[in-house]
């Protein structure tokens, strides 16, 4: 028995900001913002949160798949920028969509989070535990960007994007994953409640830098451009697997100049490797989730298709699984 994702569903905030509106903001233009990332545009959240887009992207995925919210048993939602610590923001969609037999938890694993709710819940139909489960990528990263920081606003978008993971007798891949805290430093967001009120009191502005995210942009680069590209050999070699017999990779959507340096590194024609981030930005746990709907929605997806999915960011985090459309 193995996990099958049976429908996907996305939702992205109305409001679209061009890079021609955020060279209003910062000292940049649309040449350079794309040619540095391949971004164009970027979706923003205006009354959306977290839970509410996760929760349309569930609706979606549900309907796509045929699969009442009553059904779902589990909910696994990613992100990075939760509306609140507590509750979980999966708890909240669970209330929204009316999934009332469902557990709910959160993770927070920066951009492989989608991949690590994908195994998180494969290894969860292995054990015969649950049988269908919503996993969710959903990101308001718009609110913890720092807007006047050129090298990082320019990157990120917002949206959601979910999947409904069912049980099939097709084949049981065996996911890859790993961390390396020790470049912790290269992305990060500090805690903003940093302090308690006895031991630990301390002025704190919510303007501070170090209230926003941080990022060594090359660092970052080139941990993606190696690592994700071992990781998927790693994930291939595991399963007895050659990159000729995967129909697509479908990576994080960070940076098209790291999608194809991935791909030259791979040997596999850039055709393999869709990519959305012109129109989303990066969307972090949120990116896979929504360029699989989208594929799928649109038609390029064909059942049976073997597909990689890869993620990566801070922590730092990557890994690769193989699943079957
Ligand atoms: N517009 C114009 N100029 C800029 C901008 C901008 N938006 N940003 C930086 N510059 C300037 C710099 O100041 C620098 O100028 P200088 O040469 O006069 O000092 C020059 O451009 C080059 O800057 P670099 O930082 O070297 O630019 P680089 O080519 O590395 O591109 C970028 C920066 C786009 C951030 C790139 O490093 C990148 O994409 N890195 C990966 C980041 C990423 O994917 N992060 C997400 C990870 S996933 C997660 O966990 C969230």
């Amino acid at each position: 028995m193995t996990g099958k994702i049976i429908g996907t569903g996305s939702y992205a905030p109305a409001y679209i900001m061009d890079n021609n509106e955020l060279a209003t903001y910062v000292e940049t233009s649309d040449e350079w913002i794309r040619e540095r990332t391949g971004v164009a545009r970027r979706h923003i959240a205006g009354e959306e949160t977290v839970s509410s887009m996760a929760a349309a992207a569930a609706k979606a995925a549900l309907a796509d798949a045929k699969v009442e919210a009553a059904e779902i048993e589990l909910i696994i939602l990613a992100t990075n920028s939760p509306d609140a610590l507590i509750p979980a923001c999966s708890c909240l969609v669970q209330r929204e969509i009316g999934a009332v037999n469902a557990v709910c938890f959160d993770i927070t694993a920066a951009c492989t989070g989608f991949v690590l709710a994908y195994n998180t819940a494969q290894a969860y139909i292995a054990s015969g535990l649950y049988k269908k489960i919503l996993i969710i990528g959903s990101e308001t990263l718009s609110n913890i960007i720092d807007w006047s920081d050129r090298g990082s606003c320019i990157l990120f978008g917002d949206g959601a994007g979910a999947a409904v993971v069912g049980t099939s007798e097709g084949t049981y891949y065996t996911p890859v994953a790993h961390t390396d805290g020790s470049k912790a430093e290269a992305l990060t967001l500090t805690n903003r409640f940093v302090g308690n009120s006895i031991t630990k009191k301390q002025e704190t502005t919510y303007t501070s830098p170090e209230f926003f995210m941080q990022m060594d942009g090359q660092a970052v680069f080139k941990f993606a451009v190696s690592k994700v590209t071992e990781v998927i050999g790693e994930v291939l070699e595991k399963n007895n697997r050659r990159p000729e017999e995967i129909d697509y990779f479908i990576l994080h959507q960070a940076n098209q100049r790291i999608v194809e340096a991935i791909s030259r590194r791979m040997k596999q024609p850039i055709e393999k490797y869709p990519m959305n981030l012109m129109d989303y930005g990066n969307t972090s746990s949120a990116s896979i989730p929504i360029i699989l709907s989208e594929l799928g929605r649109d038609g390029t997806l064909k059942p049976g298709d073997r597909i990689v999915i890869a993620g990566f960011g801070g922590g730092l985090t990557w890994g690769a699984s193989i699943i079957e459309w």
